[in-house]
């Protein structure tokens, strides 16, 4: 009788809804705290993974989703629409799903995962896959809604911010302060964003003491905050954060300034190798682009960059299920065996 009721009713007093908001809701958040063991053998620190996987939708875009599709409902909207490299438009595909809209979506053509696009198609929504990639997807999408009824719901709506920023919230119940590095992957830098004034407004409320520093981390094909300009045609096997222009830029450099923290690009091999060593060492399946958060800490480990005996948190950002070709790629096929216990055995290692 007792489950976790959704971000709105958790943090009702911190969020923009009234008593008479209709809330639309699949109980997102409220996501595991996984306490990383090899992660904190390797940097001498305790290390935790918050899931963001394990959200309806399969990724950290339920939090937002969930106050954008509320505040579109409350506001009589009839249709969203959205920009996405994949899981925004899953999560606003299904939330439409839950307040009977219609969501429509602008995905880049063939640089979005198969299991996100199966999302988009199973709950109706209408799609367009754009002859360019997720910024000229997000341009589109703000001319349609400047100028036809249909409410945006990418990360620019202020409210998806605010959804979102209860990641941080949960973190800081969970551990009884803030960790002293937060780390996670960067795309369209919402994310970044919410979780700084997440725990800023916890620490100026005296929820928690401290804040953290914020440690961001771009793929190296796609890292236009690093270089410091935009990139016109950004490449990443990461295709979540395959973004050359990211609409939260400055946002981002402010919670990397005010928080004392850094943001840093990571190589799609690096990537790669966080990505397995999360399945194969921690046991959490994570797509592509949520290992850049933890290829982004071993980067640093390695440089020397991280102190020992420090709390870091890591957001993962979006399920293993989301991508699975990169789990399968280069990994031995399995050898077919005849309904036989001893040949199995002795394909097993076990005779
Ligand atoms: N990780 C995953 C799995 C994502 O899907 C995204 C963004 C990010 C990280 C980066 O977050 O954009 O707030 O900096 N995905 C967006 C989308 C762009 O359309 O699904 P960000």
């Amino acid at each position: 009788t007792h489950q976790w009721r959704g971000i709105i009713e958790e943090y009702r007093d911190r969020l923009p809804v009234s008593d008479t908001t209709p809330v639309v809701t699949l109980r997102e958040g409220g996501t595991p705290l996984v306490p990383a063991q090899v992660l904190s053998e390797r940097t001498g620190c305790e290390v935790h993974l918050k899931v963001e996987g394990a959200n309806p939708t399969g990724s950290f875009k339920d939090r937002g989703m969930t106050m954008a599709i509320t505040k579109a409902k409350e506001e009589g909207a009839k249709a969203v629409i959205c920009a996405s490299t994949g899981n925004t438009s899953a999560s606003a595909a299904a939330y439409a799903v839950r307040a009977g809209m219609v969501s429509a979506v602008l995905v880049p053509q063939g640089k979005i995962a198969l299991g996100k696009m199966g999302q988009a198609l199973v709950h109706g929504a209408k799609i367009l896959q754009v002859d360019g990639n997720f910024d000229d997807c997000l341009d589109l999408a703000r001319a349609l809604s400047d100028n036809y009824p249909v409410a945006l719901v990418n990360s620019v709506n202020p409210v998806r911010i605010e959804g979102q920023k209860t990641a941080a919230f949960e973190i800081v119940d969970m551990l009884g302060d803030a960790p002293d590095i937060h780390v996670l992957p960067v795309g369209n830098a919402g994310n970044i964003t919410a979780y700084w004034k997440g725990y800023t407004e916890y620490a100026a409320d005296g929820v928690s003491r401290r804040t953290p520093r914020m440690w961001g981390f771009q793929a190296s094909g796609s890292a236009p905050i690093v270089r410091g300009e935009v990139v016109k045609d950004p490449s990443t096997i990461a295709t979540a954060i395959r973004i050359g222009n990211p609409a939260s830029w400055q946002f981002a450099l402010a919670a990397r300034d005010e928080s004392g923290g850094l943001i840093d690009e990571v190589t799609d091999r690096e990537i790669l190798r966080a990505y397995r060593l999360l399945a194969a060492q921690e046991g959490v399946f994570v797509e592509p682009a949520s290992a850049a958060s933890v290829a982004g800490l071993l980067k640093a480990a390695e440089q020397g960059k991280v102190d020992p005996g420090q709390k870091i948190v890591c957001t993962v950002t979006g399920n293993g299920l989301k991508d699975p070709d990169w789990a399968v790629a280069g990994a031995p096929q399995p050898v077919t065996v005849p309904v036989d216990a001893a040949t199995a055995a002795e394909r097993l290692g076990l005779a």
